[in-house]
């Protein structure tokens, strides 16, 4: 009989009809793993290709996050992973009108669908003693000017990694953030459209580009391998060195 290590791995991957999700469920589909895709955006899950189970719905509610579970354990018979990486942009100004209400549903998304996420693995993670991978970003690292929003919903994720890390290290399971830079994804689709915007952002970026979704799925993929098998209650920043930069040097030189 094959044993558990044998056995075909399985990725339940949200946020997956898009950009960084949509990348690395076909990263992960492609390297033979077993994947639920799932997404608010049920039109656009399709065409995800063999091996990939598609769900719709919300994941800032329980019931999708438990369907996902229930999918991968029918069609797979197991969950390796869980890539909780659904998330949404949109802070308004603090004093506008739906300024909380907004807020709050930004926390939905980001915040509380992992939390359901992880929540709804859990069983099926301590059969496989699997990890989860939280997309945080660096924006969860520092502040940005008319950001708050986001900004918090993104620390959030860096600070639960490390607790969950704690609370289940006992059990096998492994817990870990990504932190990505400039990715171009639906998210900065906006900016990207303005070529003078586009530019002026990457002269910003240490490496001197955005990156493409697969580099950020690439590192996705690195922390839930076994590869990665001493690493919990971590964040991966995946940025071209935005963050390894102060911005105070250098001074321009006196002429
Ligand atoms: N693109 C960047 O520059 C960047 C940088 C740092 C972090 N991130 C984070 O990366 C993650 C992926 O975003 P992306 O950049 O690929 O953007 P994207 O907009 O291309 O993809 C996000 C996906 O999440 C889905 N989604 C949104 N709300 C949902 C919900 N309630 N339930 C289920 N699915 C939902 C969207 O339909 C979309 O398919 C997000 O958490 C985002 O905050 C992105």
């Amino acid at each position: 009989m094959p044993s558990t290590e044998d056995r075909r791995r399985v990725a339940i991957v949200t946020g997956a009809a898009s950009g960084i999700g949509r990348a690395t469920a076909e990263l992960f589909a492609e390297r033979g793993h077993g994947v639920v895709a799932v997404d608010i955006d049920g039109s656009g899950l399709a065409g995800l290709g063999n091996g990939v189970e598609i769900l719709a719905g919300d994941v800032s509610e329980a019931p999708v996050n438990e369907a996902a579970v229930r999918l991968a354990l029918e069609r797979f018979g197991r969950v390796d992973t869980v890539v909780l990486n659904a998330g949404i942009g949109g802070t308004p100004p603090l004093e506008s009108l739906d300024a909380i209400d907004t807020a709050e549903r930004i926390f939905g998304v980001n915040v509380r669908g992992p939390l359901h996420g992880l929540r709804a693995a859990l069983p099926a993670l301590r059969v496989t003693r699997g990890s989860a991978v939280f997309t945080s970003s660096v924006a969860g690292l520092r502040g940005d000017p008319g950001n708050w929003a986001y900004n918090a919903s993104k620390a959030a994720l860096i600070n639960l990694v490390r607790a969950f890390a704690l609370d289940y290290a006992s059990q096998g399971i492994r817990v870990n953030a990504l932190a990505p830079g400039l990715t171009r994804t639906g998210i900065t689709a906006a900016v990207r459209r303005d070529a003078g915007l586009l530019a002026e952002l990457e002269r910003r970026v240490p490496l001197g580009r955005i990156a493409e979704p697969r580099e950020q799925a690439e590192a996705i993929w690195f922390l839930a391998s076994p590869a990665a098998g001493y690493i919990t209650g971590t964040t991966l920043v995946v940025d071209g060195g935005l963050d390894a930069d102060l911005g105070i040097l250098p001074l321009p030189v006196p002429q």
